[in-house]
């Protein structure tokens, strides 16, 4: 399998990339600074330079055409303002999305966030509002498609190793945390499991082996 994956030098990302070349499947980590290519390439992946908030939507479908699924992990990150979280965590999701659909790429999972899919609260700051407000509109967005899409929503993230064990269940999944190499291999898991497509699924640490979390959702 050859999997696109959009912020392809994100620490899940990287994670990722490593467990798709483990198994044998193709990695390919677009990424827009091109300083970033020996980490991805590290990863056993191939490094594609294009910054999604300029490329075309001709450019990534030409870059999809080879490709068997799309994970979206790109994301504004912890420093950036609203408008980022509008223009990289809404648009470049969407424009991925589009692409996909002309490619003929039908697997794509996007990384979405908990707390999607609600309006933020009244009074929240005004950034995690514009993240909340972009993850829910690119989640509105997949949907939309005719792809074989899952949502997935991780908790609040950590740099934890790996448990192999979690909670990954349709909405709503009690808040909690999740290490990104336990998101990593919840991805690797979803990509070959058909039963999950059309689904938006919660994710936190928890006591359920990963294979069997995904299977049990499918
Ligand atoms: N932090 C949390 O607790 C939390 C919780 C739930 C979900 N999430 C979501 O999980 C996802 C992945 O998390 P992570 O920690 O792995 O993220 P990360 O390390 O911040 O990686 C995000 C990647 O997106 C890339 N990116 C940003 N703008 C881009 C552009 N214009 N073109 C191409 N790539 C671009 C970044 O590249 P550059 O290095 O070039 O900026 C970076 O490599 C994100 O969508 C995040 O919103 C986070």
């Amino acid at each position: 399998m050859r999997v696109v994956i959009a912020g392809g030098h994100g620490k899940i990302a990287l994670l990722l990339e490593r467990l798709l070349a483990g198994r044998g499947d193709r990695a390919v980590g677009l990424i827009r600074n091109p300083a970033q290519a020996a980490d991805v390439r590290q990863a056993g992946a191939e490094a594609v330079l294009c910054d999604l908030e300029a490329a075309s939507a001709d450019d990534v479908a030409a870059l999809l055409s080879r490709g068997d699924a799309v994970v979206f992990a790109a994301g504004a990150g912890p420093g950036s303002g609203a408008p980022r979280k509008d223009s990289v965590d809404r648009a470049a999701s969407v424009l991925m999305a589009g692409a996909a659909e002309r490619a003929g790429v039908r697997r794509f999972v996007q990384i979405s966030t908990m707390g999607a899919g609600q309006p933020p609260r009244p009074g929240t700051d005004e950034v995690w509002a514009a993240y909340i407000t972009a993850k829910t509109a690119a989640e509105d967005d997949l949907r939309s498609r005719d792809l074989d899409w899952t949502i997935l929503r991780p908790g609040r993230l950590t740099d934890a190793p790996a448990t192999g064990r979690v909670r990954l269940a349709a909405p709503p999944v009690p808040a909690g945390t999740i290490s990104r190499a336990d998101v990593a291999a919840v991805i690797a898991a979803l990509l070959g499991q058909p039963g999950t497509w059309h689904q938006t699924l919660e994710l936190t640490g928890g006591d359920t082996p990963v294979a069997a979390a995904v299977r049990s959702t499918a």
